[in-house]
């Protein structure tokens, strides 16, 4: 596959995209191709001998075997099916306004089949074409740049799990010279606010690493139900509204989410194994980024703070999701995403740093982007490079291959952190360092000290909740259950599921909170969240 023109018709009635695929490819010899594709319906390709969809697989989907006739390409007509894993359509209700729905896709890890019948690899790389239809009043938005007529255009080759589409009551401000902030109305001024600085982190990074090569950098607030916290889709970063805490202490997700314009979207790792290429690469470079523009304290706080979550993290894996490159052979990419290869990843680039000096760190990453820019490698590439760039900082196959964190690994720490101030001056990161740190807590005292209950913050709700079903603190119970049904985002509801699932009442909640929040969360949390609760 070289290049997608989509045509797409977004259908709120029937919850259904229907879509005309035209797919340029390479006929590399052969006489047949095999597309992803996962509850589509087929209706027609076009300019092939004949197509045939073979049996469903649970994670993989089924596969779509086109026999090829002459050449040109070929064009596949297709409807998606309402629950699509890579679509969520919100009633009104669920958004800001309340009056028009939204939809919204998310491609990765292995969702774009779900909507967009393609070789659904970040081993493959497409340019991409677009025209969406949607009902009147609704405006879409793309991974893609806009073009005079209305339609979109990505000149640039990127993965299938980076192609993306929103549509709903969306307004825009422009808050830099080449950002604006696209969100409902109601969201517009406190997004456009939260978001000011990011100019100054293209910046910065520009400054590292080299210019940012994708034109405009926009970010969409979507509804609470996003499962993520960001989706560093093209051109257009989306966003959690619950990063918008309102005094920018949770900007970190837009360095983080900008950064991939590098680290992911511009060198992108081939394969789901390699997924710590794109996450560990850009919580390093995002901690550059917060360094330069929030000073070094910040940097360090956010890195102690992960420091601390991976080690947690890890001593529930298993040892085999301990490692860098990880084996999914059979298993659902997204059961790769923890955070080791978040924050064991960017501890590597930390530690060859700290081997070999700021300085030549920072030459060989700018050689590094400029070398495989828009390609997709593997971990074993970024090995030979690294040992061609800077021979032996580290024990590089310990790191990527064994369990754990190799002896001689950097350690974060913040003077901060280390010397707490006095609370009045406290930011988010010192709060969720001081509740972190407690063993034995007196739930009661604290929150009527700190009123954490009633906090604003999602991070330190989500926290402080955490620990009062621990606790079995009931008076936080109402603000619990309505976090569970307005947030859908995944890394909240896991913890707080898993936590109530610890006694038979709490399960019991668990259960009857989830049957009444669950048609809000989107297809990929509502599927790990079905797991983990039985139902
Ligand atoms: N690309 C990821 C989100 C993702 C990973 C979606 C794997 C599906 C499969 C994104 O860049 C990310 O890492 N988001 C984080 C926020 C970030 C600040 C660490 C998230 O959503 O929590
Ligand atoms: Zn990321």
């Amino acid at each position: 596959m070289r290049h997608l023109d989509l045509d797409l018709n977004v259908q709120f009635a029937d919850r259904s995209i229907a879509g005309l695929a035209t797919i340029h490819f390479d006929r590399a010899g052969g006489d047949e191709l095999i597309l992803d594709t996962r509850d589509l319906t087929i209706h027609a390709v076009e300019n092939a001998v004949s197509f045939e969809v073979g049996p469903a697989h649970p994670i993989f989907g089924a596969p779509l075997h086109i026999r090829l006739g002459g050449d040109g390409p070929l064009r596949v007509r297709y409807s998606t099916s309402p629950g699509a894993s890579g679509l969520q359509w919100l009633e009104p209700a669920q958004t800001a306004g309340k009056r028009h729905p939204f939809l919204y896709t998310q491609s990765q890890a292995i969702h774009a089949r779900s909507w967009i019948p393609c070789q659904d690899t970040p081993g493959v790389r497409v340019t991409y074409t677009a025209r969406v239809t949607t009902p009147a009043g609704l405006r879409a938005v793309m991974s893609a740049a806009v073009q005079p007529d209305g339609s979109f255009r990505l000149d640039h080759p990127v993965p299938s799990y980076l192609i993306a589409l929103a549509a709903g009551d969306l307004a825009c401000r422009e808050i830099g010279p080449r950002t604006a902030v696209y969100a409902e109305p109601s969201m517009l001024d406190a997004a456009a606010h939260e978001f000011e600085d990011t100019e100054a982190m293209i910046a910065a990074v520009e400054d590292l690493y080299g210019p940012y090569r994708w034109g405009r950098y926009d970010l969409l607030v979507l509804p609470p139900s996003f499962p993520f916290g960001g989706m560093e889709n093209p051109l257009l970063t989306f966003a959690t509204p619950t990063v918008i805490a309102g005094d920018k202490s949770l900007v970190s997700l837009v360095a983080h989410e900008l950064a991939h314009s590098w680290s992911g979207n511009l060198v992108t790792n081939a394969t789901w194994s390699d997924f710590w290429l794109n996450e560990g690469f850009t919580v390093y470079v995002e901690r550059r980024v917060l360094e330069k523009v929030y000073g070094r304290e910040r940097a360090d706080m956010e890195a102690v703070l992960g420091r601390r979550q991976l080690e947690q993290e890890m001593s529930r894996l298993p040892e085999s999701d301990r490692v860098l490159y990880i084996d999914l052979a059979g298993r659902d990419p997204d059961d790769g995403v923890t955070l080791v290869p978040y924050e064991k990843g960017a501890l590597l680039l930390r530690t060859i740093e700290k081997a070999v000096g700021r300085e030549r760190f920072d030459v060989f990453l700018r050689r590094y982007f400029d070398h495989f820019a828009f390609k997709s490698i593997e971990t074993a590439e970024f090995v030979e490079f690294l040992g061609r760039e800077l021979p032996n900082p580290v024990p590089l196959d310990e790191w990527i291959h064994q369990p754990g964190i190799p002896a001689g690994a950097a350690e974060p720490s913040s003077a901060i952190l280390d010397h707490p101030r006095e609370r009045a001056l406290w930011t988010t990161h010192e709060w969720l360092h001081f509740l972190r740190s407690l063993r034995a807590p007196d739930l009661p005292a604290l929150d009527a000290e700190f009123h954490l209950t009633q906090s604003a913050n999602a991070e330190i709700l989500a926290q402080w909740l955490q620990m009062a079903v621990a606790g079995s603190y009931e008076p936080a119970y109402a603000r619990l259950e309505e976090f569970l049904c307005s947030v859908g985002r995944r890394k909240f509801l896991k913890p707080l599921y898993t936590e109530l699932l610890k006694t038979p009442e709490g399960r019991e909640r668990a259960k009857r909170i989830y049957t009444k929040a669950r048609p809000g969360y989107h297809p990929i949390a509502q599927a790990s969240l079905d797991g983990l609760i039985g139902l």
